[in-house]
C-alpha cells in the first residue's frame, strides 16, 4: 500500500517537473530581437523575430558579423533560396522543438552564398581577402555573412555569382543523394519532383553520370525538364509513375507522395529508392510530418528485410563536392536553372513565391 502511494507521488512529481521544465524553456527561449543594442558596424539583412508566414520577414539594419579565428567574412554578391528557408520560418510544433520553442533562436535567414572574401580569421589558410567563393553560410540573406572555410570553395572564374549561389544546398543534395543511390552509367533513374531546386540538379547530374533519366513533373514543366536533358518525361497530372510497367534501378524521390509498396512495385529487385525530400517548399504541416515519420520507421525496416533499399541521408557540407559542382558548371555539364532573381530588400516576396511550392529551379537573391 505504501509502495503504491510512493509510486503514485513519484509519477506526479516527474510529470510536474517535466511541465515546469518545458514552461521555463518556453519562456526563456528568446532571440536577438529581444536584446536591441546600438549598432556599431551595421549592414542590411533579412531577419525574422517570430515564426509565421513570410510576412514576419523584415529587411533591417543589423550588426555586421565579425569572423572568429576559423571563419571567413564574405561580402555577399548573391544568395539562393531553399525549401529549408521556408521550413525555418514556418510555425509548426516540430519547427519550434528544433529551432526555438517560443521564438526562433537564430534570426538570420539563408544558407547558399556566393561572394567575395572581405576578411579571414587567423587560422584560415585557404582564402584571402578578394577571393571569389561560394558555399554554405547561415545568414546568407545579408550584405555580409561569416562561415567556416571548410564550407566554402573557390568560385570558377567563368561561373557568375548568381550561378554559384544556386549550387550549395540543392546541388549537394542532388549529388550526395545520387551517390546514396549508387548510380552507375546506363542505369534507369527516375527523378520524382524534377523541376524544383534539387530536382533540376538531380536530372543533370544523373545524366552526367551516364544514366537514362526519367523526370516526373507537372504539365507546365515538361519542356523545362527536356531542355535540361531528361530522356523521358512523366506528367504527374496525367500519369502515375508507380502504375507503369517500367522498372527503375534508382528512384530519387524529392516528393514522397507514394507509398512504399507503390515505389517498390517500380523498383528493380535490387533497386534503391533515395528519400531526398518530402515535396519541397509547398508541402505543409501534417502531410510533411507523416512523410518524415514514414521514412524514418518503414524505410529502415524494409531495407533490412528486402533487397530493395530505401536510402535516407542528410546533406553534408563538403568542400570536395562543392568543387565538383563548380567544375560541372564550368565545363558546361551542369546549368543552374534560375526562374527569378530578386533584390535583397525583395527577399520576403521571393520567399512568399517559393512558399507557393511551384518554383521552377532556383530563386536567386542578388545583393548589390
Ligand atoms: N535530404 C536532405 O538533407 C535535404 C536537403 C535539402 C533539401 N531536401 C529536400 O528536398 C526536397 C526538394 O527540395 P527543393 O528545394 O527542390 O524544393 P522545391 O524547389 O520547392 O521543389 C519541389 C518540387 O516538387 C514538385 N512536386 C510537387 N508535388 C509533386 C508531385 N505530386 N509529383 C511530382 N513533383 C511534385 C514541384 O513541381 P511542380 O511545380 O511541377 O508541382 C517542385 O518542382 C524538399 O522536400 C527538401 O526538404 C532534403
Amino acid at each position: 500500500m505504501k509502495l503504491k502511494r510512493i509510486l503514485k507521488w513519484s509519477a506526479s512529481a516527474i510529470f510536474l517537473a517535466f511541465f515546469v521544465t518545458v514552461f521555463i524553456a518556453y519562456w526563456m527561449s528568446s532571440n536577438d530581437c529581444d536584446r536591441k543594442t546600438a549598432l556599431v558596424n551595421h549592414m542590411k539583412a533579412i531577419v525574422y523575430c517570430e515564426y509565421g508566414s513570410p510576412d514576419v520577414l523584415k529587411f533591417e539594419d543589423v550588426e555586421k558579423p565579425v569572423p572568429n579565428d576559423n571563419q571567413v567574412l564574405i561580402k555577399v554578391r548573391a544568395a539562393s533560396l531553399n525549401a529549408f528557408d521556408v521550413y525555418l520560418i514556418r510555425d509548426s510544433w516540430l519547427g519550434r522543438l528544433i529551432f526555438g520553442l517560443r521564438k526562433p533562436r537564430d534570426t538570420r535567414l539563408g544558407q547558399d552564398i556566393a561572394g567575395q572574401v572581405e576578411a579571414v580569421g587567423k587560422n584560415v589558410t585557404q582564402f584571402k581577402p578578394g577571393d571569389e567563393v561560394f558555399g554554405i553560410s547561415r545568414g546568407a540573406l545579408a550584405e555580409y555573412a561569416c562561415t567556416f572555410e571548410r564550407a566554402l570553395a573557390s568560385k570558377p572564374p567563368n561561373v557568375s555569382f548568381e550561378q554559384a549561389a544556386c549550387l550549395p544546398l540543392a546541388g549537394l543534395t542532388a549529388l550526395q543523394g545520387l551517390r546514396e543511390g549508387k548510380i552507375q552509367p546506363g542505369q534507369k533513374v527516375l527523378i520524382n519532383g524534377a523541376t524544383g531546386g534539387v530536382g533540376t540538379f538531380a536530372v543533370q547530374i544523373a545524366k552526367s553520370f551516364g544514366a537514362e533519366v526519367t523526370a516526373v513533373c507537372s504539365t507546365r514543366n515538361v519542356d523545362l525538364v527536356r531542355s535540361i536533358g531528361a530522356d523521358h518525361v512523366i506528367d504527374y497530372t496525367k500519369e502515375d509513375f508507380t502504375k507503369s510497367d517500367q522498372r527503375y534501378d534508382v528512384i530519387f524521390d524529392n516528393v514522397g507522395n507514394h507509398s512504399f509498396a507503390e515505389r517498390r512495385r517500380v523498383l528493380n529487385p535490387k533497386g534503391i529508392c533515395v528519400l531526398a525530400g518530402m515535396g519541397g517548399a509547398g508541402v505543409k504541416g501534417s502531410e510533411a510530418i507523416g512523410r518524415i515519420a514514414g521514412n524514418i520507421f518503414t524505410a529502415r525496416a524494409l531495407s533490412s528485410f528486402t533487397d530493395q533499399k530505401f536510402a535516407q541521408y542528410r546533406t553534408k557540407s563538403s568542400k570536395q563536392d562543392l568543387i565538383m559542382l563548380g567544375d560541372l558548371v564550368e565545363t558546361g555539364k551542369l546549368r543552374p536553372v534560375v526562374e527569378r532573381t530578386y533584390k535583397l530588400n525583395d527577399a520576403p516576396e521571393a520567399i512568399r513565391y517559393l512558399n507557393e511550392g511551384h518554383a521552377r529551379g532556383k530563386i536567386v537573391i542578388a545583393v548589390e
